[in-house]
């Protein structure tokens, strides 16, 4: 069942019912301001910071779910409603909300009376920009009232919630009803808790227009027993012009509307964040009216809705521009969306949030992961590469000089997170990964002799080269008995924590070592550092670092061995070794028999890959003919693949937080969609497309939109976990739009089913997607050059691209790099 529609031409998902089975949300902002939006118009905004910086408040676990946001009350001759259906609820004539690149347009209609708002970050603002358009569908004239609505949190979200005794005697604002600034009329509400003291920013909330009213302290509004949905102002009819002290503080304008039948007014409320400099941060001697030059600037550039208009077209002109870089047009309109549109979408969103705010990450726990924004980082690079760039140096100053790290850090100081700390074994990696791939995209080969401090300490800055260096020494440093990395705290699998021993509640498995001295092993680590020690080793070669790349190549293929001889179960490769030396992921335990991990990394890095023809007899004895076909088997749903199977009946304190989840869900035999991608990939590595596109398919939204009612979440972006067959939702979704999910399947789907990626001196092209796509176009740019690549595809096991570039064959598999504004065709047939 759908509840709604793409519209690709437009680049939005249309929904049709205010009643989704969750709320379907979008994320407006992608530099500095950030604004989470419901279909409902739910949600809220920060600055920079989901934590320090919150503009609006937002109540997680609400009765009902999703209240609190961006509202427009309207009372219409005694009818009270909300045009985004929440908080009233009361039924509409008609509904849609258009999720589209970085804005939303939500209508509600209802006894004649349509309202259709326009909700946007404008590029190069600290702000977000509504334009609300009223029309008179009725064929007489109305007059009505609207609030405007909006409730601000104290900055600090965390405090906000828990430190009552404070907070509810802090609020202040100031007001300015119906100020003529010469050009125009406008009403604005100024939130300013704590400016008095040591912040120098404080949030504006204007409309552009006259105002009959307003209300800053909620209970005046809502009433202090009311839900929101039962707002007292909206059904009296008259704001009270209250003055927020202490308590809770709101935003509400009050605007009285006359339309003649088919008439239509807009009206554009503005949202902003405005820091001023300590020097100026009063407009008067006695440090209590604050300086608002800024903010009127900010209204008076959106004084009018076609300014709005303006700024709803900038961003539609660079999101067309972002997404040109990568396009194809293909026989399959899902895949092309994904592609073209959504996937892409949702890997700058990840790169922007890494797993902070989301309706599933509060924005009060984690900042910006170490292994999650080096692998973001692959799916965006191609977007935005200076930006990649920032991040690769942001993430390598909080390396340790050992070559472990910080596994997060805080993207408002860009500080390693003590209390989370270090000890994640496979982090030191990522690095050489986001790094490798930044290169591949860029051919800045600069970056590596920037200089990189450890752990952001001034002065102990090397080139960055060294940090590889040191990562990947790290592993070395770290080897088990069967010459494994050991895993540390958890690898790659967070709830893998093969050294916790926990028996005490509320005791964070990630951070908790009960037992030391162990030897726990991870093939994880094992098979990632040969896929990224290769990367390594090229880099040090390209650096005339002769020696250096051969001791990295014997140290991968030592690695390999490793994998090969003491990583291998006889079907599949294990996941482990525990505390005591002990195999995990063995078809000896009756649980935990298989992982998915392992399979899909050490097939992508070559462990185990004889043949690359996947219908040989050959393939099929090779390690990797038979890892695949155990996969499929045990791990197999129409859903996606499982993480592991069979799932952990009960608790073991041996594996750690694993098997804390009830069977089927997270990592204990849940569909994690971020590893369906790696076994995608290693389907392709051995010419086997036709698997690789029916896995792509089972987890990919757009496949899925038809049983929107049994996934439940957003139909256009992925979701980090779909409940595994032991659970009895299977199918259903969770934590949808922040997950390394994006990266990847924009890894899988652009370079390895389509099999257009960037290298080294070349544009790879070795598509492997099976029959069910015969041909199909790839118009992707890189280093200034636009390829244009046809693709005739027969779909063939086993086969790889013939390419001819601008008429004349080539051997192998890549198009060296042109210069750029270069326009090169190429055509493959497989
Ligand atoms: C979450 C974490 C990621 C981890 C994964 C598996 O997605 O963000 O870092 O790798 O879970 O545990
Ligand atoms: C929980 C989640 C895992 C996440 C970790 C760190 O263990 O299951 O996915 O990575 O928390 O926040």
């Amino acid at each position: 069942m759908k509840f709604g529609h793409f519209d690709d031409d437009a680049r939005e998902y249309v929904i049709e019912t205010p009643k989704t089975p969750y709320p379907w949300i979008n994320y407006l902002g992608s530099e500095s301001y950030f604004a989470l939006l419901s279909n409902t118009g739910g949600g809220y905004s920060f600055y920079r910071d989901a934590k320090m910086r919150r503009l609006l408040r937002y109540r997680y676990n609400n009765i009902p779910t999703d209240i609190g946001g961006r509202y427009t009350f309207i009372n219409d001759g005694g009818d009270v409603w909300t045009p985004t259906w929440l908080p009233v609820k009361a039924d509409l004539d008609f509904y849609e909300c258009r999720h589209g690149m970085g804005y939303s347009v939500i209508t509600g209609e209802r006894g004649g009376l349509r309202a259709e708002t326009t909700y946007l970050v404008p590029l190069g603002e600290t702000a977000e920009v509504q334009k609300i358009k009223f029309t008179n569908t009725s064929g007489t004239a109305k007059s009505f009232k609207a609030w405007t609505y909006v409730e601000f949190c104290l900055w600090n979200a965390e405090d906000d919630q828990t430190n009552y005794q404070r907070n509810l005697s802090l609020a202040e604002v100031e007001i300015e009803l119906n100020e003529d600034d010469g050009a125009a009329t406008f009403s604005a509400i100024y939130h300013k808790t704590e400016y008095r003291e040591r912040r120098d920013h404080y949030a504006v909330y204007a409309v552009n227009q006259r105002t009959s009213g307003f209300d800053t302290d909620r209970d005046a509004f809502v009433g202090l027993y009311n839900y929101l949905g039962e707002a007292q102002v909206p059904r009296e009819g008259q704001c009270h012009n209250s003055v927020a002290s202490g308590w809770y503080p709101v935003g509400v304008h009050q605007l009285d509307v006359t339309l003649a039948p088919g008439e239509s007014k807009e009206i554009v409320v503005v949202l902003g964040y405005v820091e001023n400099p300590d020097a100026e941060k009063w407009a008067d001697g006695k440090h209590q009216i604050i300086n608002k030059q800024r903010a009127h600037a900010l209204v008076q550039r959106f004084a009018t809705a076609a300014a709005v208009d303006a700024a709803v077209a900038e961003l539609k002109a660079y999101w067309t521009d972002l997404l040109s870089t990568y396009k194809v047009k293909s026989t399959d309109e899902k895949l092309d969306r994904m592609v073209n549109i959504w996937n892409q979408y949702q890997c700058m969103v990840t790169f922007n949030m890494s797993r902070s705010a989301s309706y599933f990450e509060t924005g009060i726990g984690r900042g910006m992961g170490f292994r999650d924004s080096n692998q973001d980082l692959l799916g965006f690079v191609h977007l935005v590469p200076e930006r990649a760039r920032e991040r690769i140096i942001d993430i390598a100053s909080t390396q340790f000089p050992d070559g472990s790290a910080y596994h997060q850090y805080q993207p408002l100081t860009k500080r390693g997170n003590h209390n989370l700390g270090s000890g994640f074994n496979d982090d030191p990696m990522w690095l050489v990964a986001g790094v490798a791939g930044y290169l591949k995209e860029t051919g800045d080969f600069g970056i590596l002799d920037a200089p990189v401090p450890f752990d952001n300490e001034p002065g102990s800055e090397v080139p960055l080269f060294e940090h590889l260096k040191r990562s990947f020494d790290f592993v070395l440093n770290h080897l088990g008995p069967h010459g494994l990395p050991l895993i540390g705290r958890a690898d790659w699998n967070d709830c893998l924590n093969l050294n916790c021993f926990s028996t005490t509640p509320g005791e964070s498995f990630q951070t908790t070592e009960n037992q030391a001295g162990g030897v726990a092993e991870s093939t994880f680590i094992g098979a990632q550092f040969v896929l990224y020690g290769r990367d390594y080793a090229a880099l040090a070669e390209r650096r005339g670092l002769v020696d250096e790349a051969a001791r990295a190549r014997a140290a991968v293929e030592q690695m390999e061995h490793a994998m090969l001889e003491h990583g291998w179960d006889g079907n599949w490769f294990l996941r482990a070794y525990d505390y005591y030396g002990k195999p995990v992921g063995t078809d000896i335990d009756p649980e935990g028999k298989i992982w998915i991990e392992p399979q899909g990394f050490a097939i992508m890095a070559g462990i185990g890959v004889d043949s690359k023809d996947p219908s040989s007899s050959e393939f099929k004895e090779s390690k990797a003919g038979k890892t695949l076909a155990a996969v499929e088997q045990h791990l197999g749903t129409p859903h996606g693949m499982v993480l592991q199977h069979p799932a952990y009946t009960t608790y073991q304190v041996q594996l750690g937080e694993v098997s804390t989840y009830p069977p089927g869900y997270k990592e204990n035999g849940g569909i994690f969609c971020h590893n369906n991608p790696w076994v995608i990939i290693a389907e392709t590595v051995v010419g086997d497309g036709a698997s690789a596109f029916d896995h792509y398919k089972r987890i990919t939204p757009a496949y899925r939109e038809e049983i929107s009612e049994i996934h439940r979440l957003e139909p256009y972006v992925y979701a980090q976990m779909i409940a595994g067959k032991e659970a009895p939702k299977h199918g259903e979704a969770k934590n949808s739009w922040l997950t390394g999910t994006a990266a990847w399947n924009f890894v899988t789907a652009s370079q390895y089913l389509l099999g257009v990626r960037p290298d080294y001196d070349g544009l790879v092209v070795d598509p492997q997607i099976g029959p069910d796509v015969p041909s199909f176009t790839v118009t992707r740019k890189a280093r200034g050059a636009t390829y244009v690549i046809d693709v005739v595809n027969s779909g063939k096991p086993g086969s790889r691209a013939k390419l001819v570039v601008d008429g004349k064959p080539i051997e192998g598999q890549t198009v060296p790099y042109a210069p750029p504004g270069a326009e090169v065709h190429v055509t493959a047939t497989l």
